[in-house]
């Protein structure tokens, strides 16, 4: 399981990024390059346009991980997959605020299976949404790009959202703050500096020849 050492940034490279026709290679490579969790990128046509991939890419995914995988679900009605994702072998998973009217709920059924549970964020979502869960949550996810695509802009004003939810009396020391959509070595010092823990990183990582280098380079 993951080990998180106090002040370590994590980074999670998004696999929807990878060359997929080398999927094994590609995960491999960024493990042998310092990833500490994988960041699965569940689309469903619906909460956003794109469709990605479903429960059995995950699974295959899972056979060659070395590191835990961090899914996140951008799909509707997420209590009717969790299930489904949990058996395939996740073990953070996280969906939207925006996208389920019994959050609090599903965060306990997550946890009751052992696997950490996750709220997800998008830029235009007040953190204040998530007073009545921030103390039952292992992860936060602060959406820096509007869902849907890889390679966007990261978006300045999230950074207000970041500091007031790693500054809340009510969140726990142990939660995670997840930063994701463009994220690089520029934007990623300001994340850090305000409190995100984990970085997700599609581009800024396998839209380089030089994985290792790359991930550093994010910590930093
Ligand atoms: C966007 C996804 C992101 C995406 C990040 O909807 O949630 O995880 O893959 O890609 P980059 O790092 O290229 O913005
Ligand atoms: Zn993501």
């Amino acid at each position: 399981m993951l080990t998180n050492q106090k002040n370590k940034v994590l980074v999670a490279p998004s696999v929807l990024a990878a060359d997929w026709s080398n999927l094994e290679g590609e995960i491999k490579a960024v493990q042998d390059a310092g990833a500490d969790l994988l960041h699965l990128d569940v689309m469903d046509g619906s909460f956003v346009p794109p469709i990605s991939f479903g429960q059995d890419f995950v699974r295959t995914v899972k056979e060659h991980a070395e590191v835990p995988l961090d899914v996140h679900l951008m799909i509707v009605n997420p209590e009717k997959h969790v299930q489904g994702f949990i058996d395939a072998g996740a073990d953070f998973i996280t969906f939207h605020i925006e996208a389920t009217a019994h959050p609090h709920r599903l965060v306990q059924e997550i946890k009751s299976k052992g696997v950490k549970a996750g709220i997800a964020l998008n830029p235009g979502t007040s953190y204040m949404l998530l007073e009545p869960l921030l103390q039952d949550l292992d992860l936060v996810l602060v959406m820096t790009v509007n869902p849907g695509w890889g390679g966007q802009n990261f978006i300045k004003s999230t950074i207000d959202k970041i500091k007031c939810i790693s500054n809340h009396r009510l969140l726990p020391s142990h939660t995670l703050i997840e930063v994701d959509g463009g994220i690089n070595q520029l934007t990623s010092k300001d994340c850090i500096a305000h409190g995100a823990t984990i970085l997700v990183a599609g581009t800024s990582v396998y839209g380089t020849s030089d994985y290792a280098t790359a991930i550093t380079k994010l910590r930093h």
